[in-house]
């Protein structure tokens, strides 16, 4: 653990120096300010764990102090020092939040009790407030489910690189695991009881984005009553995930470098410098090398994010998954909503190793919750299951009758191509490696058999997709 760092704040330069060398005697690391309003700079552009003030003081007294405090350093308790008699003053400043107070001439042994109490105090609430965060009644730890070989090899990689610095670009269409990874890899890290703060770039307008991110300072725009910290602070030692980087627009993104390069921020309004040692995983459901060949990403952050690429395949390419995440959604749904779903019949198993999932994993947890809920058994069963997954008819080869053998081949040949590239969507990249073939044969094929359609609906998947072993 680092060593926790104090600021002491007093115009008496005398009691500044002695608190100074018995706090560093103590192992702590200290810096002093001559009144409020240095002390308001220095906790702007540093992190302080716990902070010493004097109450009179001229210009920004202690009072004023505390309240800019809550703006910039919330966490940090506030011990004052008070002139003997002032038992007003500390009283008062008690009730509007400061953690204790001294009184002159500062008695040694209890100021050092007072400063361990108060950063076990610290400690502690910040570790309770973690846990309540991550507590669900379900989902004590971020799990993730999964049997296919490419997700193993995936967690393999994010095990190899969790306790690195390395900012991760994750990559996956909508509804693939993408915040969930991004949570898992930074609880697999060495910054796991650090915060991790999660802001999604497509989800505000661009100034309050980022206000949001680099916090601003009183008076930056109208509304900024005062100093505020952004996420990039709130997230100081642990982890930063930036959801949507595509949607980052051209301002934000050049700030964006800033902090990748130089760990280094300003506050919107602001031109102190902030040091932040935040690790940043982004991620994107499109392209960022497309965007960046439009021009509407800078190449030079994307080598920055894109150190240690993770992507996630699409469910319909790890079929291997669906039988154990059905699962999984069962037993944490059987606790949500008090039932006792035993599992999967066969037979509902097969209906859902059909679907192309376009919503992927999210759309398999929609589903399977309906499924648990509307359960009559103790087995989830294709009646179970909502009806545009079942009323989709397995296609039936064409009818061959009267064909010739090659004829009917060529028939044969035709229905499945057409089945593999409707459930891919009509991309060939994809239906290709499903069929084993390149996608040049691919290619030649549809043009044999005149495969052009974008048809998405009315027809069904391939039938004959095995479960899992
Ligand atoms: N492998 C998995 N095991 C268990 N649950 C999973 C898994 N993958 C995804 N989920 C669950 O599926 C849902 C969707 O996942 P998540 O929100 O992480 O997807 P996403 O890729 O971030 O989606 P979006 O692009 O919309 O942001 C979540 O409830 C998540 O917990
Ligand atoms: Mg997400």
């Amino acid at each position: 653990m680092a060593k926790s760092k104090i600021l002491v704040v007093d115009d008496d330069p005398l009691v500044c120096d002695s608190l100074k060398e018995l706090l560093l005697l103590e192992g702590y690391a200290v810096d002093t300010a001559p009144d409020g309003q240095v002390a308001v700079t220095k906790v702007k552009g540093d992190h302080f764990h716990l902070i010493i003030s004097d109450i009179q003081m001229p210009g920004l007294n202690g009072m004023e102090l505390l309240k800019e405090l809550k703006g910039v350093e919330p966490d940090a308790p506030v011990i004052f020092i008070t002139g003997h008699g002032d038992i007003e003053g500390a009283v008062e400043a008690i009730k509007q939040g400061a953690y204790d107070y001294v009184t002159k001439p500062i008695d040694d042994v209890r100021l050092k009790l007072t400063i361990q109490r108060a950063l076990e105090q610290r400690q502690l609430l910040r570790s309770l407030n973690d846990l309540k965060k991550r507590l669900k009644p379900w989902d004590v730890q971020t799990t993730i489910t999964f049997r296919d070989p490419k997700m193993a090899q995936l967690l393999e990689l994010v095990h190899t690189i969790a306790d690195t610095q390395a900012t991760v670009l994750i990559t996956g269409e909508s509804g693939t695991g993408k915040t969930l990874l991004a949570k898992y890899l930074h609880e697999h890290s060495d910054r796991k009881d650090r915060p991790f703060v999660k802001i999604s770039c497509g989800a505000l307008s661009e100034t309050l984005l980022e206000s949001e991110l680099f916090g601003h300072v009183k008076g930056a725009f109208t509304g900024a009553l005062r100093d505020k910290r952004g996420k990039f602070e709130e997230a100081h030692g642990g982890t930063i995930f930036l959801d949507d980087i595509n949607t980052a627009s051209p301002s934000l993104q050049t700030k964006l470098l800033r902090v990748l390069q130089e760990k280094c921020l300003q506050r919107v309004g602001g031109n102190t410098d902030i040091q932040v040692d935040v690790r940043i995983i982004c991620a994107t459901n499109t392209s960022l090398q497309e965007e960046v060949a439009q021009k509407k990403f800078r190449e030079d952050l994307y080598y920055r994010v894109n150190v240690v690429g993770l992507h996630i395949p699409p469910l319909r390419e790890r079929l291997g998954d669906i039988a154990p995440l059905a699962e999984h959604f069962i037993r944490r749904f059987n606790l949500l909503h008090r039932r006792r779903v035993k599992g999967l019949a066969k037979s509902a198993l097969q209906i859902l190793l059909r679907h192309p999932w376009p919503g992927n994993v999210r759309e398999l947890e929609n589903v399977m919750e309906q499924a648990v809920i509307l359960s009559r058994g103790d087995w989830v069963v294709p009646e179970s299951l909502p009806a545009f997954l079942r009323e989709k008819p397995l296609s039936p080869l064409p009818q061959t009758e009267n064909l010739t053998l090659d004829e009917a081949l060529a028939l044969a040949e035709r229905h499945i191509l057409q089945e593999t590239l409707e459930r891919c969507h009509w991309n060939r990249q994809e239906a290709a490696k499903i069929l084993g073939i390149s996608r040049t044969t691919l290619f030649n094929k549809m043009r044999r058999f005149q495969l052009f359609g974008h048809r998405t609906r009315g027809r069904s998947p391939l039938s004959q997709q095995s479960p899992p072993a």
